[in-house]
């Protein structure tokens, strides 16, 4: 991608990413992937201030690290402008932060699904803060969205979570369109299942059972995600409002 950006001052340097939940799981992988594609990464974490410093020591420590809770849309105007102050540019923006309470619908309270539905409002704000301040000035940028198989095929006791994640496609391809004409590509990456804390806490004998249904018969990594994260951070220049599926053949799409 086109990294340099007219005007130069502390928009010059390194391309910068930023990664939501970067601390954990796929959020962590993504930060590894693109620092090892050259990217300064904000790793932005919520209440995971230990494991976000470890990933940072990890990434080679030129990047940086940013805490907010996206459920409140005032630390979110904090982090942007943490964001510009610290970076100056953003040219890759990675939403993977989500939370997922498992309960059939008929059990599950209002306040669980409050909760799933906030970082979606927070992603929504902050992609439009990151797009106003930085991608439409520099007329580029990829914006990728960490979606779910469960958006597309649905799941039981997952339904706000579902709701999400098919909502999130739909940001996908409705930002891709309203960016008509721009080199500002937006897409969307749809984990599987995948081994990370969001998965852990399902008994073993339910994620054997869901890896057994797997065609390629095992869980996937969180790097396996991340791949194709720093492919779309860095190629795919003809490819926007797309939803790519890494789920080990669960579906298709
Ligand atoms: N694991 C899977 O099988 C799977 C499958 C399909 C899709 N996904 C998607 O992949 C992404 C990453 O999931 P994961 O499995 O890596 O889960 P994870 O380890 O639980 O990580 C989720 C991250 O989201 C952050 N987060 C949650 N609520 C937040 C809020 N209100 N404000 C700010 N940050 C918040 C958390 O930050 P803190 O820890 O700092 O609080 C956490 O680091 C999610 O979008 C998930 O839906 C996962």
């Amino acid at each position: 991608m086109n990294t340099n950006n007219a005007g130069g001052g502390p928009a010059a340097g390194k391309p910068v990413a930023i990664v939501t939940g970067g601390a954990k799981g796929i959020g962590a992988a993504c930060c590894r992937e693109l620092a090892k594609k050259g990217f300064r990464v904000g790793i932005h974490y919520r209440s995971s201030k230990a494991p976000a410093e470890q990933i940072l020591a990890e990434t080679g420590g030129d990047g940086f690290l940013i805490a907010a809770d996206l459920a409140d849309t005032d630390q979110v105007e904090t982090m942007v402008k943490e964001i510009k102050e610290r970076a100056g540019r953003v040219d890759v923006l990675v939403n993977n932060a989500a939370v997922s309470i498992n309960n059939p619908m008929s059990a599950m309270q209002i306040d669980a699904f409050d909760a799933q539905r906030a970082p979606l409002r927070g992603t929504w704000y902050l992609t439009k803060r990151i797009l106003r301040l930085f991608m439409l000035r520099s007329g580029t940028g990829r914006i990728i969205n960490i979606s779910s198989v469960v958006g597309h095929t649905g799941n039981a006791a997952q339904i706000p979570y579902t709701m999400e994640k098919a909502a999130i496609e739909a940001m996908t391809k409705s930002l891709a369109k309203e960016l008509h004409g721009r080199e500002i590509l937006v897409n969307a990456v749809a984990p599987g299942f995948i081994d990370t804390d969001m998965t852990d806490e399902l008994p073993e004998e339910i994620r054997e059972s869901f890896a057994s249904q797997i065609p390629l018969g095992r869980i996937g990594q969180p790097e396996e995600v991340a791949e194709v994260v720093g492919f779309l951070a860095t190629g795919g220049s003809y490819i926007t409002g797309s939803v790519i599926h890494v789920n080990g053949g669960m579906y298709g799409g």
